[in-house]
């Protein structure tokens, strides 16, 4: 056929085959990044999901800086194995406010979209503090320093950095942040008013001390959230709305 007799001219031409490979490599491109820019196609509806509360904020700044996401994924991929080790796969929108996200690619230790909920508090603290405590087989590195208090300094700024990219906080909530964080962490009252801002925030202290806000008060507070805010018995697949 005559387009295979072109096609040969094509391979053996370094000028023709330079300017078959580009086009191709811009046609493929465009198709696939240009869907990315209609954001709102990308990222599903669903409900439930929040900015975090200062704490929890705080707690997921721990995450990044101990480089927890060196060994933990946080994206359940969309396979039969995955779904049933962890639980429904994870949807763009439960990690809309994550800056950066967390999804990563290495699992050294288990993927931890959906940990919240999944041990208690008291758990957390010991596993962190040592995890052979309670998984005696764990390869994963001990975290007592954790028990220092918070440096809640810089929560403001950083609540009005991710304000400044996208994340929904207002400006009461800025301006009540050390005071809802504090809440979070000491108070077990189903009628505090964090509550009200952040809904289905883990309340309480976590590790013994209510007095003292400490790194670890916010670190379980964030794990404790992860994978709970959207509520799945109510989302089916075909209800998400696209
Ligand atoms: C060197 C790799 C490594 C690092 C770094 C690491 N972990 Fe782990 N993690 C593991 C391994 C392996 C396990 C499984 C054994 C266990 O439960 O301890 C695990 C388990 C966990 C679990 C229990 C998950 C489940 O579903 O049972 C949590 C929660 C967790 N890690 C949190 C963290 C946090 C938070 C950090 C950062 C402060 C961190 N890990 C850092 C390797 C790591």
């Amino acid at each position: 056929m005559s387009v295979f007799k072109h096609h040969k001219h094509l391979e053996t031409n370094v000028f023709f085959l330079a300017v078959g490979i580009l086009l191709c490599v811009i046609v493929g491109g465009l198709v696939e990044v240009v869907p990315l820019f209609h954001i709102e196609s990308t990222i599903e509806k669903v409900d439930g999901v929040r900015p975090y509360s200062p704490l929890e904020q705080a707690g997921r700044d721990i995450y990044v800086r101990e480089g927890c996401y060196n060994c933990h994924s946080q994206m359940i991929r969309p396979f039969k194995d995955e779904v049933e080790r962890y639980g429904h796969y994870s949807l763009a929108a439960e990690s809309k406010y994550d800056h950066p996200f967390q999804w990563s690619s290495k699992r050294t230790g288990p993927d931890l979209a959906r940990v919240g909920g999944k041990y208690t508090n008291d758990w957390h603290v010991r596993h962190m503090i040592n995890p052979r405590d309670v998984v005696p087989e764990s390869i994963m590195p001990g975290y007592p320093h954790l028990m220092r208090a918070l440096d809640t300094s810089s929560i403001q700024g950083n609540m009005t950095a991710l304000k400044i990219v996208g994340v929904p906080y207002t400006d009461a909530q800025i301006a009540n942040a050390v005071k809802d964080l504090t809440e979070q962490a000491s108070s077990d009252s189903p009628d505090a008013a964090v509550l009200k801002s952040y809904p289905k925030a883990r309340m309480g202290d976590v590790d013994g001390d209510p007095k003292k806000v400490t790194e670890m008060d916010a670190l379980v507070a964030y794990l404790q959230v992860l994978g709970t805010m959207v509520d799945f018995t109510k989302v089916k697949p075909e209800t998400i709305r696209r």
